[in-house]
């Protein structure tokens, strides 16, 4: 059986150098051994994965990070003080820890410390054991939609795990439910690479600093592809529910839109959280009904509502 709750035997298989799917508070990771290369390459295998996009280093505390990043700038102390663990990714100057499999070649690694009690305990104990952190991309077949539960890992990669003796860490469904915020963290300002849970907003309030909305040579960022996190399903956005809805389609929009007559909702969320929460598996049911057509009415607003209006733009690319 590949999925198990049994955390001693994930971390009993991650030592020596199986994969496992872990949770995390945003989505499930497929995780293996940073330090293990075969271990890594099989991670781009497992996935799908094109081999220079870069992986982030999962790990459990403040001292491991700093085997993987040189330095952080102050306002970037900042961020790490009030914000991990938690939904944040980092990406700084990398330490030769770092190799060009988990970098994709780039000078600096991404790194971040989850908050959910399970890769907490996952990563601790791994760390006792000198196993100094686990790359963990979302555990989709590359340029899916990430899955949120144990269930949607194993119907992405379930094949691919059993028949390599790996293993799915099932530890329910994810709280957040949309990928890490990923900031570059090597200038005086930071640069939101990827948004998520933690906004704009936030990184401005806890640094003081105004984001930079461009650099030049911005770092490879695989979820900034056009076309990404995408269901079988064409996906359209609409701003209100005046259009005709084609044959076979699914809504998914806040409960405040009623559901048109003969169109599958797919998920009905309260609030923009809920939203969050919601989004993949909702992208997932429109697949297994095997719809033609997914209509979406993005969430209105900042933060997290611009995060999920990210994701669903390019789902519908
Ligand atoms: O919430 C998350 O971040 C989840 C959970 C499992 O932790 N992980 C995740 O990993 O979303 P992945 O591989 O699906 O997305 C990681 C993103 C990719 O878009 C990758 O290009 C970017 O992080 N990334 C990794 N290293 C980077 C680097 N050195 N510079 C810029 N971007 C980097
Ligand atoms: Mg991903």
């Amino acid at each position: 059986m590949t999925v198990t709750t049994d955390v001693k035997r994930a971390v009993a298989a991650l030592a020596s150098g199986h994969l496992c799917a872990i949770p995390t508070e945003t989505v499930y990771g497929l995780a293996a051994n940073a330090l293990d290369q075969s271990a890594v390459a099989r991670v781009f295998q497992a996935k799908g994965r094109p081999v220079d996009h870069p992986l982030i280093v999962h790990v459990a505390n403040l001292e491991q990070v700093s085997r993987w990043i040189t330095h952080l700038p102050d306002w970037a102390q900042n961020l790490v003080a009030e914000l991990w663990p938690g939904p944040l990714t980092l990406v700084g100057y990398r330490t030769k820890l770092a190799t060009d499999a988990i970098t994709g070649g780039q000078e600096t690694v991404a790194v971040r410390i989850p908050s959910h009690p399970i890769a907490q305990q996952v990563l601790s104990e791994l760390a006792a054991q000198g196993i100094l952190g686990l790359v963990a991309p979302s555990a989709n077949r590359f340029g899916h939609v990430s899955p949120t539960s144990a269930n949607h890992v194993a119907i992405d990669l379930g094949e691919y795990l059993g028949a390599h003796g790996d293993l799915i860490l099932d530890g329910g469904d994810c709280e957040v439910g949309l990928e890490s915020t990923i900031v570059l963290a090597t200038n005086e300002q930071p640069v939101i690479l990827r948004l998520g849970a933690i906004t704009a907003q936030d990184i401005v309030r806890i640094t003081g600093i105004a984001v930079s909305e461009e650099v030049e040579n911005l770092p490879r960022v695989s979820g900034a592809l056009d076309s990404h996190y995408a269901p079988r399903a064409k996906v359209i956005l609409l701003t209100d529910l005046l259009q005709a809805f084609s044959e076979n389609s699914g809504l998914l929009a806040l409960a405040e839109f009623a559901t048109p007559a003969g169109v599958h909702r797919l998920a009905a969320p309260n609030s923009v959280t809920d939203y969050a929460h919601d989004l993949y598996t909702a992208l997932r049911a429109g697949d297994d009904l095997n719809l033609g057509t997914i209509y979406v009415v993005p969430p209105l607003g900042a933060g997290l509502a611009q995060a999920i209006t990210d994701r669903l733009e390019r789902a519908a690319f």
